[in-house]
């Protein structure tokens, strides 16, 4: 597609906009009122919370306990598909130092980050937009996108120089967080009554999974009231393993009809379900659309690690699932070209995962 070559109009780094001292922000990233976030207010006393598990007992030898666990995360699965988990198994200090790093990075100086411009064909690298279409609306983040499987497209060089501990820190918090992935996965495929490794295989095995990662970047905004970090969005792929910044709150979970802002535990890793499961699991789990507020005091780094179908094999409702009464709802496509759709138009809700729904 070669509208995906280049980006339609010169890309502005939010972070640079705020450095040149606005105080009022440009009209393309005002949304409709309707759109507009409720603030976060340290008063904010709202009971509700997303579902924190611990996965202590996932390793346990007591049957009983890890059952327990097993079914906490199915219900979280199909209540919310938004959870918190502790004892998760990576380890907390190298989840200290690569945020740290990544904040380092982002306050390198604008020529340095330039050098990883991305663009829309991969997106890997420096960005500040997705979507390709010109004049959309635009949201209040920059953010840094790269792949650590499958190896084929793993390329280090692409990932940041500088800080110099960045690329060594990516390695190894990739690993753990992709071991992460795969148990969850294993649960997953279990709780929906298929094979232990059904989701695993179904990605393509191992390897050959697609895992990458997008550290987001919110700069303090003048004006939070009237945009959006990330507008809301269900995550395309299979999984998403985010860690927040835990001494800002951001993110907002579309649960019942409202908007319920996450709050962080420390060290702890917010799973959400993407579309890809929606659609392997035949709507038994579904994708939650999600977006980010932003913050007039505060600026905020996140690490999404996205745990991914490979991009070219083909991708149908598990056929465990299907039966009579329970047929096929969406048809048979490879995540390259569903992504196409978040990639050509930005983030528009649930619009994509539904509008891929089969008559019948
Ligand atoms: C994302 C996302 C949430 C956050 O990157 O897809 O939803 O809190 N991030 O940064
Ligand atoms: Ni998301």
């Amino acid at each position: 597609m070669s509208c995906l070559e280049s980006w339609p109009e010169p890309v502005v780094r939010v972070q640079h906009l705020l450095d040149s001292g606005i105080k009022e922000i440009p009209e393309r990233y005002v949304k409709k009122p309707c759109d507009r976030p409720s603030l976060i207010t340290e008063s904010a006393t709202s009971e509700m919370n997303i579902p924190v598990i611990d996965l202590q007992d996932l390793f346990s030898d007591d049957d009983l306990l890890r059952q327990t666990t097993v079914s906490l995360v199915d219900s979280a699965c199909r209540e919310w598909g938004f959870f918190q988990v502790v004892n998760h198994g990576v380890h907390h200090q190298l989840m200290a130092a690569i945020r740290e790093a990544w904040r380092e990075f982002f306050h390198l100086p604008l020529e340095e980050k330039q050098k990883y411009a991305n663009s829309p064909s991969t997106y890997e690298g420096y960005g500040s937009r997705l979507g390709v279409e010109k004049g959309v609306p635009l949201d209040w983040s920059d953010y840094f996108f790269l792949h650590y499987l499958p190896i084929s497209l793993r390329d280090e060089k692409k990932w940041p120089k500088l800080p110099v501990s960045c690329r060594e820190l990516v390695g190894k918090y990739s690993k753990e967080v992709v071991e992460l992935g795969g148990k969850l996965m294993k649960i997953f495929s279990t709780n929906l009554g298929l094979k232990e490794n059904y989701l695993q295989e179904a990605f393509g095995g191992n390897e050959n999974i697609g895992a990458c990662l997008r550290v987001n970047y919110y700069p303090k905004c003048p004006q939070p009231g009237l945009t959006l970090g990330i507008s809301p969005h269900s995550d395309p792929g299979g999984i998403t393993l985010l860690f927040p910044d835990e001494n800002v709150s951001g993110l907002q979970v579309h649960h019942k009809n409202n908007w319920v802002t996450v709050k962080p535990l420390p060290n702890a890793f917010i799973v959400n379900l993407g579309d890809q499961l929606q659609v392997v699991s035949n709507a038994n789990y579904r994708s939650v659309e999600h977006r980010v507020v932003v913050n007039a005091e505060k600026e905020r780094v996140s690490l999404a690690y996205f745990y991914n179908p490979r991009g070219d094999i083909p991708i149908k409702p598990a056929e465990e699932l299907i039966t009579e009464d329970n047929p096929p709802l969406y048809p048979c496509m490879t995540f390259n070209e569903y992504r196409l759709y978040i990639r050509t138009r930005g983030p528009r809700g649930k619009a994509q995962v539904e509008s891929l729904k089969s008559p019948h």
